[in-house]
């Protein structure tokens, strides 16, 4: 028999990333297993239960025996009810329909399949920093080439345009856009998106929109889509699922849509990796999506309300600032005053004051001088935590 040892491993493994925040929560946990009071601010989940309805669906549909084997790009009835709501949600002409929705565990396999879908080695791949690692992963993964840019903080954390249009080319193929942004919480505005639109149809690349946070906005306007702008519904991919709006991190269901080729490619890759979302969660998600949309409303009240909490409260403690994020349920502030070493700064406060939250660096280079604080914690804990880390601080030696 082979022994599987470390030396064995591929070497393409060395190009993966993966997210900190699930390191983070782990110490977190062996922390709270001795006794101590953590406040969970390091991974990107609601804190809400699913709600009920939506829950119900899924056991009526065990009980039903919907247990079995589902065709790779998801129940017929999930696809068309996602069509419908992605269109009508962001306006897109004309709709989509079934045939251009894919259906994934969870939004991350679909960037994940997409990539593989669209990307050979040496490719150009352009996207943020900071930025979700998912995408750097996939793209390394593959051997793509990367090209990251800055995001600054100063423009309420869009990217420099400018910039953008230098480093695109007719070699790019392929550029992530993240609105609201996962770590910043900063929303792209519709020059920003029409500028993008124009740059892709100029050099021909394709847009992978992840959309994840669309219903975590803060705005008093509509959300907006790049795939609703001309000529860009045939060159986009738009990722989305249920994790973040229904508080669904745990079943593992989101989507993408994209034209019908490209789903045909992508669902390809499903059938070689997962096979298929379970028939009961899909359930689940079709219930969602025809269920009242009050819950996800309330949700966002309420984390409207906890946004407001912590970055006052934030930028009360001497040496941290921090913006106010127009989307997603993070906050991100800076903390270059404190110290150069954001990563040392998060462990201490998790060991020192009993707070948990991600260094900026872990989504790039250019977070390094930041935290990421999920505010999907009670109005209660955002308070401790803000006492704690207040308290905490002096004692830094960053
Ligand atoms: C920007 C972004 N995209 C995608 C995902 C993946 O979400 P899911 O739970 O649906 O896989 C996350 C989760 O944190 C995210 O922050």
């Amino acid at each position: 028999m082979l022994a599987v040892t470390g030396n064995r491993v591929a070497s393409a493994v060395a190009r993966l990333g993966a997210e900190n925040a699930f390191q983070v929560l782990a110490r977190a946990r062996a922390l709270e297993a001795q006794g101590r009071r953590v406040v969970h601010m390091e991974i990107g989940e609601p804190d809400f239960d699913t709600p009920k309805h939506i829950k119900r669906a899924a056991v009526e549909a065990l009980d039903a025996g919907d247990t079995h084997y589902l065709p790779s790009a998801g129940l017929g009835e999930l696809r068309a009810g996602v069509a419908e709501y992605a269109g009508r949600f962001r306006h897109i002409e004309p709709g989509y329909s079934a045939e251009n929705v894919v259906i994934t565990p969870g939004a991350k396999p679909a960037i994940w399949n997409t990539l593989c879908a669209l990307l050979d080695p040496g490719d150009e791949f352009v996207y943020f920093d900071p930025a979700y690692p998912a995408y750097a992963s996939a793209a390394s993964y593959l051997q793509a080439k990367t090209v990251a840019i800055p995001l600054r903080e100063e423009r309420d954390w869009r990217m420099d345009l400018g910039e953008l249009e230098r480093r695109v080319s007719d070699r790019t193929k392929l550029l992530v856009i993240n609105s609201p942004h996962n770590p910043t919480g900063g929303v792209l505005q519709a020059e920003d998106l029409e500028r993008i639109a124009a740059l892709a149809q100029r050099h021909d690349f394709l847009v992978l929109a992840d959309e994840i946070y669309s219903r975590n906005f803060y705005l008093d306007r509509e959300y907006l889509s790049i795939a609703a702008l001309p000529g860009m519904r045939e060159r986009t991919i738009v990722v989305d699922g249920f994790s973040k709006a229904y508080a669904m991190t745990g079943w593992r269901l989101g989507y993408a849509l994209m034209p019908k080729a490209l789903a045909d490619v992508v669902t390809l890759f499903n059938n070689n990796t997962f096979s298929c979302v379970a028939g009961f969660v899909q359930r689940a998600g079709i219930a969602a999506l025809q269920g009242p949309d009050e819950p996800v409303r309330a949700m966002n009240a309420t984390f409207r309300e906890r946004r407001d909490r912590i970055v006052a409260g934030l930028n009360r403690i001497a040496g941290l600032s921090c913006t106010l994020p127009e989307g997603a349920f993070y906050a991100f502030p800076n903390v270059s005053r404190i110290t150069q070493d954001d990563r040392a700064l998060a462990t201490f406060l998790l060991e020192h004051a009993g707070v948990a939250c991600t260094s900026g660096s872990a989504f790039g280079k250019a977070g390094g001088s930041y935290l990421r604080f999920s505010y999907a914690a009670s109005l209660d804990d955002i308070d401790w935590a803000l006492d704690a880390i207040a308290n905490a601080l002096p004692a830094f030696k960053g």
